[in-house]
């Protein structure tokens, strides 16, 4: 046994997420999370919503609420969505939660004094009108280089030129239209990114080989580009406060400017990983509050978390490429900085608390695209989570998700392709065997589990392919190789199927009952194996298949040896309602007029 800690990218607050999001993060996440539980291990999910930053505010402000209950009201939302999904996570978080906040300022108060924080004097956009500093790409006006009239501030999507706001021309207001901005200054905190270079590189080099390619090579690449550092406040009201005011001095004896850094709030990016840990916190107070005790203390959330309680933890991330390099390189700064002090004469020596864990195995994912475009929020390209469950129970979107992760490249979603995978390996293959059996030990068996003779050849051989199909689903499930996971399991599925084919007992039954029992008995145990190496793929299908041969999740994950031995004879069976109905072409048609097609591009 050992402990698997799992996070999943934080989704942001606004906006119900599209199956992008689920099959980047959310979803590979939990299939991983529910064959860590299958097989026994101690494992921890965890998901929160990630709340902060200027989005958010105008998101709020365009529906009219304030961020704080705008929240409140999308978080619910989204929970509800995650679990309707079969997301199973153990704490879906907030990362405005008190917990967060403190946690935060914490980490940020604990850089300060270690010497990785320093002040700096921005120069912002203010919007007099607005009543706010701008974010740079809150400003736009025209390029300097191409002289495209609606360049942002922090780049031009005409010439993709890198800008600063103050190279506009005409810079304007992005939020009301105004012209009435100006740049101030304006005090901000700094993370020393920069100090960090060879450690982090050190770090990934050693994960070269363990983590996916795509992942080492977009952290090397901004390595090798030369880390800078990082602003980590923000001139905006909805985030964590700064409250520099507790702060001791840093190494070199000086002490925040409390003046300059007044009403200022952490970076979205600064506060959203410290959330990962700040869940936790939340989990671990949630599950006091449900034992009826107060407030848990620390220790039981540091234990996933840092110092030698966490030793036996495997900690696993899961995120979308765009989301690498700051759960490569920003997160661990916070992480690593914690964990040291750096001296006024530059040396470095470790801090005197318990360090804290970095990730072990990074799973980064390329993009799902829709008709080999872009999903998006904004202009609600795609298929959403909502939709998604209007349409179909959810077991057909996690199927087609996970078979189709964009793990080595980019995949495409369409319809057709959907409706096409989803009618062959879940209601032809799957759903047809399942049936089979099971109507057959109905009309012929009674509906009971026969005791049948030894096995014979045709079983012998089954066994071996199970086993040996059963280990490379688990080597699969276990490097994380999602598509190649879904492949193995269908393979077995398919075993199944030619088995009952080959061993036929709606014909042996004529002539050789016997062997007829014997067919059907292991039929039935593959249903039963099926039921539960399914289970992380598709949860729902999973359990009333369970349910129909009396078996709900027995025992842990199986191996080749008993994989077959799973139900006593005598046992009480019997088919379940249509597991997966086809998709049909008029179904098709109509989702493709309603969420767009290959000619809607
Ligand atoms: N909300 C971010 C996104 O969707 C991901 C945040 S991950 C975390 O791209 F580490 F910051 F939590
Ligand atoms: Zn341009």
């Amino acid at each position: 046994m050992s402990r698997i800690l799992i996070t999943s990218a934080l989704p942001y607050i606004n906006g119900i997420k599209h199956l992008g999001t689920l099959a980047g993060s959310m979803l590979p996440a939990d299939v991983y999370a529910r064959f860590q539980r299958s097989r026994g291990n101690e494992t921890l999910y965890i998901c929160a919503t990630d709340e902060h930053g200027t989005p958010t505010e105008l998101a709020a402000a365009e529906a009219g609420q304030d961020p704080a209950s705008f929240c409140a009201e999308q978080h619910q939302v989204q929970h509800d969505l995650g679990r309707r999904f079969g997301l199973s996570w153990d704490h879906f978080g907030r990362s405005s939660s008190p917990q967060n906040h403190r946690l935060t300022q914490r980490f940020a108060q604990g850089l300060w004094e270690a010497g990785f924080i320093e002040e700096r004097v921005t120069q912002q956009v203010y919007s007099k009108f607005d009543k706010r500093f701008l974010p740079d790409r809150y400003v736009i006006g025209t390029c300097p280089h191409c002289g495209y009239g609606a360049a942002r501030g922090d780049q031009c999507e005409n010439c993709t030129r890198v800008l600063d706001p103050a190279d506009l021309i005409n810079p304007r207001s992005a939020i009301s239209g105004s012209e009435d901005i100006e740049i101030r200054d304006s005090k901000h905190l700094f993370l020393r990114q920069s100090l960090f270079s060879d450690k982090l590189r050190a770090w990934i080099d050693g994960k070269k080989g363990d983590w996916p390619l795509l992942v080492t090579s977009i952290a090397l690449k901004w390595l090798d580009e030369g880390l800078q550092d990082r602003g980590i406040t923000r001139d905006l009201e909805w985030g964590v406060p700064v409250n520099a005011f507790e702060w001791g001095s840093n190494p070199k004896g000086e002490l925040p400017d409390i003046e300059g850094l007044a009403g200022k709030v952490f970076y979205v990016w600064f506060d959203a990983p410290i959330e990962y840990i700040a869940a936790t916190w939340e989990w671990a107070d949630a599950q006091a509050a449900e034992a009826g005790r107060g407030p848990a203390p620390d220790a039981e959330w540091e234990r996933w978390w840092r110092g030698p309680a966490a030793a036996d933890v495997t900690y696993v991330e899961f995120m979308g490429k765009d989301n690498v390099p700051f759960h490569t390189v920003g997160f661990p700064c916070t992480l690593i900085g914690s964990n040291e002090r750096l001296e006024a004469d530059g040396s470095w020596r470790p801090a005197n608390n318990a360090p804290w864990k970095l990730v072990d195995r990074l799973k980064g994912f390329n993009w799902l695209d829709y008709y080999g475009g872009k999903f998006s929020t904004s202009q609600q390209r795609g298929v959403f989570m909502d939709h998604a469950l209007e349409l179909l129970p959810p077991d057909y979107w996690r199927w087609w998700v996970t078979a189709n992760t964009p793990e080595t490249s980019d995949a495409t979603f369409t319809w057709e392709q959907f409706q096409a995978q989803v009618n062959a390996d879940l209601a032809d293959v799957l759903g047809n065997f399942v049936n089979r059996i099971l109507k057959f030990t109905e009309t012929r068996f009674e509906g009971v589990v026969p005791e049948g003779g030894a096995p014979g050849d045709l079983e012998l051989k089954l066994q071996a392919d199970v086993a040996a199909k059963l280990a490379e689903l688990t080597e699969n499930l276990d490097a994380m190789e999602m598509r190649k996971a879904c492949q193995s399991l269908r393979q077995l599925w398919v075993l199944g199927n030619q088995y009952l084919t080959e061993a036929a007992p709606w014909t042996a039954i004529k002539t050789d009952p016997e062997r007829a029992a014997t067919a059907v008995r292991t039929g039935l145990n593959l249903v039963a194996l099926f039921a539960k190496v399914s289970e992380p793929f598709i949860p729902f299908a999973a359990e009333k298949i369970a349910l129909a041969v009396g078996e709900p999740f027995p025992g842990v994950w199986p191996t080749g040896s008993t994989a077959l031995d799973i139900l006593p004879a005598g046992r009480k069976v019997a088919a379940p309602e249509v597991l997966f109905k086809k998709v049909e072409n008029e179904q098709v048609a109509d989702w493709i007029a309603r969420f767009g097609g290959a000619e809607g591009q």
